[in-house]
């Protein structure tokens, strides 16, 4: 039995314990009475969904869209899980329309989407695809017309392969590429729109496509990785720039993905592993902007950095964001290894973990308090003003029975993690929204369509939509 079919289950015999209930005469599809309600996170609170563009929209090459790093490393075999890729995925390049009013029916206030830059600059650079520029102003119009808030990423992974000829992220100028297309659409729809991210998590696309080459492009070895590092904080910090010059009252943010680092036990190996493993997992790109630089005293390989830095950069790499993006998914429980390099260790695989903890189809641990630790972090920095978390979802297996999805784990797993967004809150942490991951079942990067995040399911065969339970549960939950 391979590593999936464990996971799926492990998954359906949790999912039966989750149903347990029912037979004592509890809605088994809603879960538990809540202990809390929308009010409690405040009337200003905001709720929302998020989404990224190459997992969802599809027509990768429609209407004068040049192709992506994405589009070139999901058409090479071997890459992804099945060799699937996003060339249809849910097709909301054709749907949107019909899509984003699911917001509105959940009753959020938010649709979290990203630009795709080789859609509005093909060529990453230089000539404009004004269908491009035109599907987005539709996109926009559309969240408008329904009374959802249209929150755009200017980068969600996919930099166009015309670029990455060049050197994609590895490249320096990849600043000045970045500002241009940055600057292209801040001006283009700055009139619609007010609230702004820069990247999307840029630990996740500099470290898995560049150090491990799991992800586009399928790069490897830490000299591969170390400029693209440089280039990204510089990157963030100039898009934020772009967007508060260019947008008259924006809120201006950006996202970074982050885990709970912590040690299997008390033992010292482990501790000083957890130290290495939180500069990657956590510190590398939230504390450049704050003017803290690279935290290099605690994981010494990034001394090389150096070598791609130039005179006046860590001023550069300041910059004052409105609201930082926490996204959280699990935690890491990490062992201290001397064989593996530079970290010295590793987060253990969570099926190891003692007990043994409900788990997701990504392998990852369901760890609520989580998403509490790592708000308690980020708001200890003087530097985070304001938290928006910015993603937060599970991926379980569905299934469509009378057109419904009964995802009692993942309406379970929101219930979780929601309880711990509003302690965090309480005890006084500025956090000030919450977006699921994600709205539709979509591409998800190298493990393809197996694994569904959407709280509206997807069949992939006939675009077929139903709201999962779970999109149900937030309507209801969010219902004035
Ligand atoms: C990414 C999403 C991804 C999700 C689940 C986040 O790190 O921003 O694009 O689908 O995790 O893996």
């Amino acid at each position: 039995m391979n590593r999936r079919d464990l996971i799926r289950k492990l998954g359906m015999a949790t999912a039966g314990m989750a149903l347990a209930p029912y037979a004592k005469g509890m809605n088994p599809f809603l879960g538990p009475v809540l202990d809390f309600t929308r009010a409690d996170f405040g009337k200003d609170f905001l709720w929302g969904v998020a989404t990224a563009a190459y997992q969802i929209e599809g027509a990768w090459d429609r209407d004068g869209k040049g192709p992506s790093v994405w589009d070139t490393f999901s058409h090479r075999r071997g890459k992804i899980h099945n060799n699937e890729n996003g060339d249809v995925s849910c097709d909301f390049y054709g749907r949107f329309a019909t899509d984003i009013p699911f917001v509105k029916q959940m009753n959020m206030d938010v649709f979290r989407f990203s630009t795709a830059w080789a859609r509005i600059l093909p060529n990453g650079t230089g000539q404009v695809n004004q269908k491009g520029i035109d599907f987005y102003h539709r996109v926009i119009d559309t969240c408008l017309e329904n009374g959802v808030q249209p929150w755009p990423t200017l980068y969600h992974w996919d930099i166009p392969q015309a670029l990455e000829d060049k050197g994609g992220w590895q490249n320096r100028d990849v600043v000045g590429w970045f500002s241009e297309y940055a600057d292209l659409v801040t001006r283009t729809y700055g009139d619609k729109v007010k609230n702004w991210m820069v990247l999307n998590e840029p630990m996740a696309f500099t470290a898995i496509g560049y150090l491990l080459g799991v992800h586009a492009p399928g790069k490897q070895w830490p000299k591969n990785f170390l400029p693209t590092v440089h280039h990204a904080t510089l990157c963030q910090a100039e898009g934020g720039r772009i967007i508060r010059r260019n947008v008259p009252g924006a809120n201006v943010g950006t996202t970074f993905s982050c885990s709970s680092a912590e040690p299997v036990n008390g033992n010292k190996v482990h501790r000083e592993a957890v130290k290495r493993l939180d500069v990657l997992f956590n510190r590398l790109y939230i504390e450049p902007p704050q003017g803290l630089g690279y935290p290099i005293d605690d994981l010494p390989m990034l001394r090389k950095l150096e070598n791609w830095i130039q005179p006046g950069d860590m001023e550069k790499v300041k910059f004052d964001f409105d609201f930082y993006g926490l996204q959280n998914y699990t935690r890491s429980v990490i062992k201290g290894n001397g064989i593996i390099p530079f970290v010295k260790g590793s987060p253990m695989q969570p099926k190891n973990l003692k007990p043994r903890p409900e788990i997701t189809e990504m392998n990852w641990e369901v760890h609520p308090m989580g998403i509490y630790k790592m708000l308690k972090y980020f708001a200890k920095y003087p530097g985070i003003k304001n938290i928006i978390v910015t993603e937060n979802g599970a991926s379980f297996p569905d299934k469509v029975e009378n057109a419904r999805v009964h995802d009692v784990q993942r309406t379970r797993f929101y219930q979780d993690y929601l309880r711990e967004v509003l302690r965090a809150k309480r005890e006084g942490v500025n956090v000030n929204g919450y977006f699921c991951w994600t709205l539709l079942d979509n591409f998800e990067w190298a493990e393809g369509y197996d694994t569904r995040f959407g709280l509206v399911h997807v069949d992939f065969e006939t675009q077929e939509r139903v709201m999962k339970d779970s999109g149900l549960w937030f309507k209801e939950f969010l219902a004035d």
